[in-house]
């Protein structure tokens, strides 16, 4: 597949901002995306270590990751489809092949994702007091990580034989003969999905502690049950970040040649060195991690490691699709619209800050609230009035628009 035929797959519609924008966007939501997924993730393993124990501790730690990985499925899949639109957006000639290719598995990560989910549920609707009860149905959970685990598996595929250009023709038609069903899963790497699999350790690791921050802002009176959570969250963070490290060491080492100079990329050092600085930032905080929203930094410079990560694997793709298949994904023809530019960062800035701000705001005061009712301040509830007055503004100007556009 040439660079040619690369460009000529393109949308000839062109993107409506510069193509940079889709690129920054996709960086930034697919790191979001890995946040959750890794959550998600280290969550659930947490729920199968402590659903069976018979230790107090690991028992209510597994009722409360239960509602966390619940919660967190959602958040991963919503924000799975922000970086699913950008890179459709500039990379469209090789998104849409590599969907093609495994057409089948495409659709039947939709069906497996909702299995999977069910099975979560089906833990939960089983297992309503995990606090105090043994667990039932333990398989469940167990089936709904390794569904989980298959749809990501599937995500990674198609992220990775985007690839292969050069691979594509011989993968449609192996040795000539056309094969349109789309039931292979054509090119992957194990370390390079470990890697990001993995990573669900340490983030889980970073989440505790702020859990647990969280409960000393609330007077939690179980201080054993503190000590446990800043164990075991400290534990995680070290352990997994030296997994996660090594699954990353071995994508490296194992990289293509066409890949291999991704190994030096300052792209990748800078992700490196965040998540060596996030790793070690417990040890480093030390006692400060007990004051303040120190105990809340470690998730955020995880966070920003992560989108150092996001940034590098984006460097990988984007250098190396310019550098040897010819296609420079900033130079997609721009057909400005400032008018649709502007809507999306009205809404996500505006609409966005004041709903999930005020959603956010009361999930967190009403879980620091002790003794009675929880009822949100002046403040707080003139701004759930000023996000509902925006959600009815923009649906009256989502249709207004539209029906003006049709009569034009
Ligand atoms: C719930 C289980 C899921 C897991 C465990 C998971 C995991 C992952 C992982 C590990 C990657 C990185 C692959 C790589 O670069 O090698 C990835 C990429 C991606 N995921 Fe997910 N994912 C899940 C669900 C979803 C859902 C439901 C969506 C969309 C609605 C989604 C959208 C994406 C997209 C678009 C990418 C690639 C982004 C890009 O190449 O720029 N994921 N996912």
């Amino acid at each position: 597949m040439n660079a040619e035929m690369l460009y000529a797959l393109r949308d000839p519609a062109g993107v409506p901002s510069h193509p940079l924008v889709f690129l920054l966007l996709g960086v930034l939501t697919f790191a979001l995306h890995a946040a959750a997924v890794q959550v998600m993730l280290g969550a659930g393993a947490l729920v199968l270590r402590g659903a069976f124990s018979a230790d107090a501790h690991w028992r209510r730690l597994a009722a409360t990751m239960l509602s966390t990985a619940k919660i967190a499925v959602s958040v991963a899949i919503v924000i799975g489809v922000a970086p699913l639109l950008f890179v459709q957006v500039t990379y469209d000639p090789f998104w849409y092949t590599s969907n093609v290719l495994s057409a089948w598995w495409v659709i039947g990560f939709v069906v497996i994702l909702i299995a999977g989910y069910l099975a979560m549920y089906g833990f939960y609707w089983r297992n309503p007091d995990l606090a105090s009860r043994p667990a039932r149905s333990g398989w469940m959970m167990v089936a709904s990580l390794a569904l989980l685990l298959a749809v990501g598996f599937i995500m990674h595929v198609l992220s990775y034989q985007m690839l292969w250009p050069e691979q594509w023709q011989a993968w449609y038609a192996p040795g000539g003969r056309v094969d349109p069903s789309g039931r292979t899963l054509h090119a992957w790497s194990l370390p390079r999905f470990g890697f990001f699999i993995a990573l669900a350790a340490p983030v889980i690791g970073a989440w505790l502690i702020a859990v647990r921050r969280y409960l000393q802002g609330a007077r939690e009176r179980d201080a054993r049950y503190l000590d446990f959570l800043a164990r075991l969250g400290r534990q995680l963070m070290l352990a997994g970040g030296v997994v996660a490290l090594a699954f990353g060491a071995a994508w490296i080492a194992t990289l293509p040649e066409k890949m291999a100079f991704f190994a030096t990329s300052p792209w990748m050092l800078v992700a490196l060195v965040l998540l060596l600085v996030a790793v070690a930032l417990p040890a480093l905080l030390g006692a400060r991690l007990e004051r303040g929203l120190w105990g809340y930094a470690v998730f955020g410079v995880g966070a920003v490691a992560l989108i150092a990560v996001a940034a590098a694997r984006e460097a990988l793709r984007y250098t190396l699709l310019a550098g040897t298949h010819g296609y420079d994904a900033l130079d997609y023809r721009i057909h400005m619209d400032w008018y649709s530019t502007l809507t999306f960062f009205v809404t996500f800035g505006v609409l966005g800050a004041a709903a999930l701000g005020y959603l956010l705001t009361v999930a967190w005061q009403a879980g620091q609230h002790r003794g009675g009712v929880f009822t949100p301040s002046a403040a707080v509830t003139r701004l759930g009035q000023v996000s509902i007055g925006l959600l009815v503004l923009w649906i009256v100007h989502y249709f207004a628009i539209g029906l003006w556009v049709m009569g034009r």
